[in-house]
């Protein structure tokens, strides 16, 4: 049995990745591909939990280690459950956020850097790679107006504030932007950049070019 190919989509909050997940979801299917769809942190049961904790306004003490470790606690159990068995049996496997978004946000954004992210990744992952991550790198103003819009009508709908994020300053956010561009300059073999303020339909198409060449026609040929 042919393994699954994993693609992760990575961005700042507000960077219309779920958006973008469900096209490209759609997409694959009408080629024959149905993926299996995922994010983190959450995903499964026991992440779910992991994830109301870490987005919780309220978890406001959260040391950075200790909300770094609560992520790769949310991998290993979403690997173990969901990713490794789907990837396993031949499934393809699309991940909304996955290293990157630590290395991004906690590595870059809190500022433990990279190398404790990498090694914790080795551990916990098994270093286990995207074979394509799509990073979504809309401006930073753009991604933080729509982060905002979206935080406030989750509060107005649920009650449930999700946006300890969302709240962090601009600096924060300049961080994470940056430390996203390093992952992609040095791992130009896998990380595909999605660049500029583009309308949905042009993001959809650059995606969609990139997993055609990187996924169906490497897979065909
Ligand atoms: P979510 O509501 O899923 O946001 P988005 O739709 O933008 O992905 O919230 C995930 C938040 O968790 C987001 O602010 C990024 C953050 N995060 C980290 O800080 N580290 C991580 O390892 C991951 C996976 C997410």
């Amino acid at each position: 049995m042919l393994r699954g190919r994993f693609i992760t989509l990575e961005g700042l909050d507000g960077s219309g990745k779920t958006t973008q997940l469900k096209r490209l979801a759609v997409w694959m299917k009408k080629r024959g591909t149905t993926p299996v769809v995922t994010r983190q942190p959450g995903g499964t049961a026991t992440g779910d939990r992991i994830r109301d904790l870490l987005l919780d306004s309220r978890s406001e003490r959260l040391a950075p280690l200790a909300e770094m470790a609560l992520m790769f606690a949310d991998r290993a159990q979403a690997i173990a459950e969901v990713i490794e068995p789907a990837l396993s049996s031949g499934k393809a496997v699309l991940c909304d956020r996955f290293t990157d978004s630590t290395e991004a946000y906690q590595g870059g954004g809190r500022e433990l850097g990279s190398d404790p992210v990498l090694a914790m990744h080795r551990v916990f992952c098994g270093g286990l790679q995207p074979d394509l991550t799509l990073l979504l790198l809309p401006s930073l103003q753009a991604s933080l107006e729509r982060a905002r819009r979206r935080n406030d009508r989750v509060i107005a709908q649920s009650g449930k504030d999700e946006g300890r994020f969302e709240r962090e300053q601009e600096d924060f956010y300049r961080r994470v932007w940056n430390k996203y561009c390093e992952i992609a300059a040095r791992d130009a073999h896998r990380v595909v950049c999605v660049e500029g303020d583009l309308n949905i339909d042009e993001v959809h198409q650059q995606i969609i070019e990139a997993v055609s060449v990187r996924i169906f026609e490497a897979t065909n040929g």
